[in-house]
C-alpha cells in the first residue's frame, strides 16, 4: 500500500517538516532530521502511535511524495513561489510575526496575502483530514496554521484537535488591528485544546474571544456555542481549553554533549583561538528584530566606551543565523547590525583582537554546546519572544555549574528561570549594569544561581511538555464528548 493511502492515529501538522534535504558526496539527495526540539519530543509518540508529520519541505515548487524517515511518515505539502511570497514571507512573517511580537516592526496588511494564507491553510487541513484515522489525534503547530483547527473540525468532527502557538499572543489592543481577527479566532477555536507559552498569552487570547465573540470564559475553559444552538446550554456548546504549556528542550541531550571530551576540548580551543580573554560574552539568535541584538550591541559598546569593560580582555561572540532573508525588515536589520558591529570593532579593536566576533551562520548542536561551555556570560535580550530556547540550552549545557545567564523578562523563559539576571532590554543602563554584575559575579553566586536554573530545565524538559499537552488533549476530548451528549 502507498503511504498516501494509509491512515494515521496521530498526525502532526506544522509549517515545516522536521527534516532538511541533504546532498551526499556522490550527488544523491536525502533527508536529515533537523535538530529541533519538537521532533525529539514527538518522535517516541509518533513511533508508538503510528504517526505522520505534514509539513512544507522548505523550498518553493518542490513536489515530494510521502516518505519514511527514522520511523516517521513525512508528508510534504508543496508551496509554489507565489505562495511562498504571500503565505510564508508575507502573511506569516510580515503580518502575523510582527503583530504577535508587539509591533516591534510594522505589520503589513494585504488582502492577497490573506487569501493565500487561507488557501494554504486549507491545503494543510485537507491533507490532515484525508490522512487521519477515525477518532485520531491531530496536533497543529504555530501561527502559520491558525485556520487549520477550524477547517479540520468542519470536515472531521470525529477528530481530537490540539493547537500549540509557539510565539506570543498579543494583547487585545494590538490584536484588534488585524483585519481578519475574527476569522483567526474561529480557526483556533476549532481545537479542543489551545496551548500557549505563557499564562499571559492565554489570557490575551481569552480576552480577544470575549471582546469579539462575547463567549463565556472561566479559568482556562472557553464555552463555544455550536452553530445550530444559539442558546448556550451545555449540549449546544463545546468547551475549548486555552492555557499555558511552556515548551522546553531535550535537556539530557545537551548535558550529554557537554560531557563529551571532544566538545569540552572544542570549548577550550574556542577560548584559545580568541586569545584566552578574561571574559567571553555570547549571544546566539536567528537574525530577527525581536531578539534585541541591537540593544545588546549598544550596551556592550557603551561599556567599552565608558572603560567599564576592557576590549583587550573581553570578547563578545554574536552568532546570528540567517533567517527570512527575503523579507524587507530582516534585510534592513542585517545591514544595521553589520554596520554596528563594524563600528564597534573599528572603534575598540586592535591588530589581532576584535571586541565582537560576528558570525552569520547556523551551527550544528555540538558546536553550539562548545560555545555555551566556552562563554562566561550568555546574553538573551529579546524584546519579545514566545519562550527562547537558547536560554534553556545554555543552562542545560552548563554541567560544570558555571556561567551567568542574562535574560530578558520579555522572553517566556523568564517565567521559570527566575535566578537569571533578569533585564528589561529597552533599559540600556539596566542591561549595562547586568553585564557588569555578571562579569564580576563571585564564583559562589554564579554556581548557586546556575544550580537553581539547572534544576528547572532538567525537571521540565520537552518530553514532559508534550506529554502534558497530550494528556490535556485526551482529557478535553473525553469531556467534550460527554458535554455534547444530550
Ligand atoms: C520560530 C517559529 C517557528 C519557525 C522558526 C524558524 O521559532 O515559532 O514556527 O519555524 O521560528 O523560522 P522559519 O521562518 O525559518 O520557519
Amino acid at each position: 500500500m502507498e503511504l498516501e493511502d494509509e491512515s494515521y492515529d496521530f498526525v502532526v501538522v506544522a509549517n515545516r517538516l522536521p527534516v532538511d534535504s541533504v546532498t551526499e558526496a556522490d550527488g544523491t539527495k536525502g533527508w536529515k532530521l533537523s535538530p529541533g526540539g519538537l521532533v525529539t519530543a514527538l518522535e517516541p509518540v509518533m513511533r508508538s502511535a503510528d504517526g505522520a508529520w505534514i509539513g512544507w519541505p522548505g523550498a518553493a515548487d518542490t513536489h515530494v511524495d510521502p516518505f519514511e524517515h527514522d520511523g516517521i511518515t513525512m508528508v510534504p505539502v508543496s508551496l509554489d513561489q507565489t505562495e511562498v511570497e504571500r503565505y510564508y514571507e508575507g502573511f506569516s512573517n510580515d503580518t502575523l510575526w510582527p503583530l504577535y511580537h508587539d509591533v516591534i516592526a510594522q505589520p503589513s496588511y494585504h488582502r492577497e496575502w490573506w487569501d493565500s494564507y487561507v488557501s494554504v491553510n486549507r491545503r494543510f487541513a485537507d491533507r490532515a483530514a484525508s490522512l487521519a484515522s477515525h477518532g485520531a489525534i491531530v496536533w497543529v503547530h504555530d501561527y502559520q496554521l491558525q485556520l487549520v483547527p477550524g477547517m479540520l473540525r468542519e470536515k472531521r468532527p470525529d477528530l481530537t484537535i490540539g493547537f500549540f502557538n509557539h510565539i506570543p499572543f498579543p494583547a487585545y489592543g494590538l490584536y484588534s488591528q488585524l483585519p481578519w481577527r475574527r476569522q483567526i479566532l474561529t480557526g483556533l477555536l476549532g481545537a479542543d485544546v489551545i496551548g500557549f507559552q505563557r499564562t499571559a498569552d492565554a489570557g490575551n487570547f481569552a480576552r480577544a474571544v470575549r471582546r469579539l465573540f462575547g463567549y463565556e470564559t472561566r479559568g482556562s475553559s472557553i464555552r463555544v456555542p455550536l452553530e445550530d444552538g444559539a442558546e448556550r446550554r451545555s449540549r449546544h456548546s463545546r468547551t475549548v481549553v486555552a492555557r499555558a504549556f511552556p515548551i522546553s528542550i531535550d535537556s539530557a541531550s545537551f548535558a550529554d554533549l557537554a560531557a563529551r571530551p571532544d566538545v569540552v576540548e572544542r570549548a577550550r580551543q574556542i577560548r584559545e583561538d580568541l586569545g584566552n580573554p578574561k571574559t567571553i560574552l555570547f549571544g546566539v539568535d536567528r537574525l530577527d528584530y525581536t531578539k534585541g541584538i541591537r540593544h545588546r550591541l549598544k550596551a556592550y559598546a557603551e561599556l567599552l566606551q565608558d572603560g567599564r569593560l576592557d576590549a583587550s580582555e573581553t570578547t563578545l561572540i554574536q552568532v546570528a543565523s540567517p533567517s527570512r532573508e527575503r523579507v524587507a525588515a530582516y534585510m534592513e536589520l542585517r545591514d544595521e547590525i553589520e554596520m554596528t558591529v563594524g563600528r564597534i570593532n573599528g572603534d575598540y579593536g586592535s591588530i589581532g583582537s576584535a571586541p565582537v566576533h560576528y558570525l552569520h551562520h547556523g551551527y550544528p548542536r555540538e558546536e553550539m554546546v562548545a560555545l555555551y561551555l566556552a562563554s562566561d556570560v550568555m546574553l538573551v535580550t529579546a524584546l519579545r519572544d514566545g519562550m527562547n530556547l537558547v536560554a534553556k540550552e545554555y543552562v542545560a549545557s552548563r554541567i560544570d555549574g558555571d556561567g551567568v545567564l542574562i535574560l530578558s523578562e520579555f522572553a517566556g523563559a523568564s517565567d521559570d528561570l527566575r535566578q537569571a539576571l533578569l533585564i528589561n532590554p529597552h533599559d540600556i543602563q539596566g542591561v549595562k549594569e547586568a553585564i557588569v554584575t555578571a562579569v564580576e559575579m563571585e564564583p559562589r553566586d554564579r554556581k548557586r544561581r546556575m544550580r537553581a536554573l539547572r534544576r528547572k530545565v532538567i525537571e521540565n524538559d520537552v518530553a514532559k511538555w508534550s506529554a502534558t499537552f497530550l494528556e490535556e488533549l485526551r482529557r478535553a476530548s473525553h469531556a467534550g464528548t460527554a458535554a455534547d451528549t444530550p
